[in-house]
């Protein structure tokens, strides 16, 4: 991969990046298509990283289409795949702690212990193999992508991080790999979670954030077969939760859930 990419930039053309964990969907297709537009080569690359993973099953149930992937990607003209295998990718790896600023430890990071320094290390990994010019990454995890710019910044990474917008369904369900592992019966329950945020959205700024959030919260109520894991309206840069909508235009909320072992995130800008 190191030589392609080499090869590439001797010629001068721009590499675009898109890294993923396979089980490919439209929201996925769509950074590739952005990266298309930008870059003059774009490389995807699948790997289903266990360093991110603090649940051993969640791990192992993890969706994996390695052959529908690559004809997707074939399909819309991707140019290079990244497949690498654990020993390559790890080789000589220590993992490391990065410094995150402590936003690794709100919200998902709460719940999900080592996660996002998992996903920095394999990103390091990954940037290091593909060299890429620019990474896109979807806003839909939205801690990840705050994760990833504060550490390419801390640590003056020369890629440049192109935030994404969310890829929903015609229902709202925010596309997610994850989708696919939903019953029929899940998949309906789990739009709970964007007509929560959707609810917030609509009251907020004009009503109290506490007020806000009690919308939200009893919106997702409604639906039994969703569990919660958390609700938060946050600052859109530290992520850090909001006490009140004083001295602010913009917000964020983010939401995490089960449909009974599957783990959905979403979230929604709110703007004055
Ligand atoms: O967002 C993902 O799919 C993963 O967290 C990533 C960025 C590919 C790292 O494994």
């Amino acid at each position: 991969m190191a030589e392609w990419s080499a090869m590439i930039r001797r010629k001068g053309d721009r590499i675009g990046f898109v890294p993923t964990m396979g089980a490919l969907h439209q929201g996925h297709l769509e950074l590739v298509s952005q990266a298309m537009e930008e870059c003059g080569k774009v490389v995807c690359s699948i790997f289903v990283n266990p360093l991110q993973f603090n649940d051993l099953k969640d791990l192992e149930r993890y969706p994996r289409q390695l052959e529908k992937d690559r004809e997707l990607l074939a399909g819309i003209g991707c140019h290079a795949l990244f497949i690498p295998k654990d020993s390559q990718l790890f080789l000589g790896l220590v993992p490391r702690e990065h410094n995150m600023g402590g936003l690794e430890l709100l919200w998902e990071g709460a719940s999900r212990p080592g996660h996002f320094q998992g996903v920095v290390n394999v990103v390091e990994r990954l940037f290091h193999y593909v060299r890429p010019d620019r990474a896109y990454f979807g806003e839909k995890d939205r801690q990840q992508l705050s994760v990833i710019r504060h550490v390419a910044r801390e640590e003056r990474w020369p890629e440049m991080i192109v935030p994404c917008r969310t890829r929903r369904a015609p229902d709202g369900l925010a596309l997610s790999s994850r989708n696919s592992l939903l019953s029929v019966e899940q998949r309906k329950q789990a739009t709970v979670l964007h007509r929560a945020l959707r609810a917030a959205a609509s009251v907020a700024f004009a009503h109290s954030l506490k007020a806000t959030s009690e919308v939200a919260l009893m919106i997702l109520g409604t639906e039994p077969g969703i569990r919660l894991d958390h609700f938060g309206i946050v600052d859109p840069v530290s992520l850090k939760p909001l006490e009140s909508w004083e001295g602010t235009d913009r917000a964020v909320a983010l939401i995490a859930a089960y449909a009974g072992e599957i783990r959905l995130i979403d979230n929604l800008t709110l703007d004055r």
